[in-house]
């Protein structure tokens, strides 16, 4: 029920307990055949791998830190492959391993959105 005044979003924020991760990844690793583009067409399963030993080694994982979990389409699937980041609702898109770790180090290590990944 909508508290009078307060926009939905804000009094859902102002409610909420600290997130359970500092940055919750999302790695679209969606296999599809027929004529629509995928992400694991572009290597999304590879490159998620990777990002997951990266985090690792880095000892950014864990509770309060950084997790990366593998997803379903995200229906952005034209733009992928791609990734959501929360609880910043950011997107990126990438193409090797250059690009996970730019916003590894940048973005789960820094808290600093990688603009020219943005999608
Ligand atoms: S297949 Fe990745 S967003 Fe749809």
């Amino acid at each position: 029920m909508p508290v009078s005044g307060v926009p939905p979003t804000t009094f859902l924020s102002s409610q909420s307990p600290m997130s359970y991760y500092a940055h919750h990844v999302f790695f679209c690793c969606n296999q599809r055949d027929g004529e629509r583009v995928c992400c694991n067409d572009k290597g999304a399963s590879k490159l998620r791998d990777y990002a997951k030993q990266r985090v690792k080694e880095l000892e950014l994982a864990g509770k309060g830190r950084v997790r990366v979990n593998q997803a379903g389409c995200l229906d952005r699937c034209e733009e992928g492959p791609c990734i959501v980041v929360y609880p910043e609702e950011t997107w990126y898109t990438y193409v090797d391993e250059h690009d996970i770790d730019e916003i590894v180090e940048e973005h789960l290590r820094h808290g600093r959105v990688v603009e020219r990944l943005k999608i």
